[in-house]
């Protein structure tokens, strides 16, 4: 029998699609585990574990080698930039980042501040266009920033754009799609290839 695989999986809103894509895929897996607390459950049947990590930290456990492969957000994937490699788009929990603040209004000149929980991102956006720009890293309900004084203007997912309008604030400027990728660890990429390779095509087939 083939050694056990493990799989990150990012626990919250992205978990229910992911898990529902490897049950389409013809995954044998219980249908009741999101209800659960556990944060690592075997699958003896299909000799697979997952373990269930923060999203931002899914290509933490993947780099370092003690996930396989896992199931990370393109936007955490851009912010990081780990070794990891970037097996398959399963287009799923799509959306996108911007940037956004209050209606009609120019950033400060000298400076202008911005607020994000992807530093590298917006570094990089606002690098390229020309602008030098203060980031301040926050890590969650960014929305806040503008509205308190905090930053001309936030860097951050929009889904729905839900959060952004019922804050005031509008979006200024479309910076990536983001969809959610099956990345894998280069060395369980070569040692594990066969089984990895066929999840990739059970899973290629239930991409829509
Ligand atoms: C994310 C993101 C936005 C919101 C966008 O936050 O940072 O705040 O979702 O979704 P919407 O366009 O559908 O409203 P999350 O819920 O992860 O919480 P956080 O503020 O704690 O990061």
């Amino acid at each position: 029998m083939s050694s056990e695989l493990t799989i990150a999986m990012p626990k919250g809103r992205i978990f229910e699609e992911a898990y529902q894509m490897l049950i389409e895929a013809g995954f044998k897996l219980p249908e009741e585990v999101e209800m659960s607390r556990k944060l690592m459950i075997e699958i003896p049947e299909e000799n697979i574990r997952f373990i269930l990590a923060k999203p931002m930290d899914v290509p933490v456990y993947v780099e370092h080698g003690v996930a396989d492969i896992g199931i990370a957000g393109k936007d955490v994937l851009m912010e990081q930039q780990r070794n990891v490699h970037e097996l398959l788009d399963l287009k799923i929990s799509k959306c996108h980042i911007a940037s956004a603040g209050l209606p009609n209004t120019e950033m400060d000149e000298i400076a202008p501040r911005i607020a994000t929980k992807y530093p590298n991102i917006a570094m990089n956006y606002y690098k390229g266009i020309g602008e030098q720009v203060e980031i301040i890293e926050l890590n969650g309900s960014v929305e806040l920033a503008p509205m308190i004084g905090l930053a001309d203007r936030i860097v951050d997912i929009v889904s729905t754009g839900r959060t952004l309008k019922e804050n005031g604030l509008v979006e200024y400027e479309h910076i990536a799609d983001v969809s959610s990728r099956l990345i894998a660890n280069p060395v369980s990429y070569r040692m594990k290839n066969e089984r990895i390779q066929e999840i990739v095509s059970r899973l290629k087939k239930v991409v829509k």
